[in-house]
């Protein structure tokens, strides 16, 4: 499989602004994403600003093609859930996305696979796109376990919500060591392991994105987009900077140009 025989795969590019922000901070953000987004019609963007401004960034990117997600859920329904946030709120909400098993909740909140699982199914049931997080740590890489821990963790889901459910849904491959410290995974690192979920997916594989997170820069996208298995950016750091978001979405608008 190539990119050219994967044309249906659009590239995506997610910004996840994580415990950042304020209404004035983000004012100025969201104007200057907006206006410097021209490429609507080719790769998709969506930002996931944190709960309390998920309404602010619907309002303000509503003349916009660019969509908005939010960055976890509650893997219940609905009830007595204190400070918890549902998937038919964030629909309320007009939140097209959501972030799943992102690594800084499995490890500060301690989401286990199980959790993962159902927040998934949540998710979709509220007509939300799951972007589901997997990575290994450095610890599993250093001692050759990455393969193990990404099929481990994708496993879990699969068996819980069933590979046909993927269809709908968005894999990001976040190693854990890469996310926030300024070091990316090399190409040839990176494109294994999304080659490796593809697989892992079967039949529907091809139909999937698969999006690399961990310090992802405007410099080191065009490299990554132009693997055959990257389909997109899932990015922390470098979506609360305006120019650097752009010229990583403007990457993701010229690898669908050149396909
Ligand atoms: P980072 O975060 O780009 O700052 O490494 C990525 C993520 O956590 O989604």
């Amino acid at each position: 499989m190539n990119k050219a025989s994967s044309a249906k795969r659009r590239q995506l590019v997610v910004g996840n602004w994580k415990m950042n922000g304020s209404f004035q901070e983000n004012a100025s953000l969201l104007d200057a994403i907006r206006l410097g987004w021209q490429g609507e019609q080719a790769a998709e963007v969506v930002i996931c600003p944190p709960f309390p401004y998920i309404a602010q960034a619907v309002d303000r990117l509503a003349a916009s093609t660019i969509m908005v997600g939010a960055q976890t859920l509650s893997e219940f329904e609905k009830g007595a859930y204190t400070g918890e946030v549902s998937a038919s709120m964030l629909a309320d909400l007009n939140c097209k996305f959501v972030i799943i098993g992102h690594n800084e909740r499995r490890r500060m909140q301690r989401e286990s696979d199980q959790q993962v699982a159902e927040k998934f199914i949540q998710a979709q049931r509220a007509g939300l796109i799951p972007i589901l997080c997997v990575g290994e740590s450095l610890d599993d890489r250093n001692k050759g376990l990455h393969l193990q821990t990404i099929s481990n963790q994708l496993q879990a889901v699969f068996e819980r919500v069933g590979l046909e459910k993927f269809t709908d849904a968005v894999l990001a491959y976040e190693p854990v060591w890469a996310v926030g410290t300024g070091k990316t995974a090399t190409p040839d690192e990176a494109e294994e392991v999304h080659r490796f979920m593809r697989v892992q997916l079967g039949e529907i594989g091809k139909r999937v994105r698969i999006l690399y997170g961990g310090s992802g820069k405007a410099h080191n996208a065009q490299q990554l987009f132009a693997l055959e298995d990257i389909d997109g950016a899932l990015l922390g750091g470098a979506s609360l900077d305006a120019d650097e978001f752009l010229a990583i979405c403007a990457a993701a608008e010229h690898t669908e140009a050149t396909r």
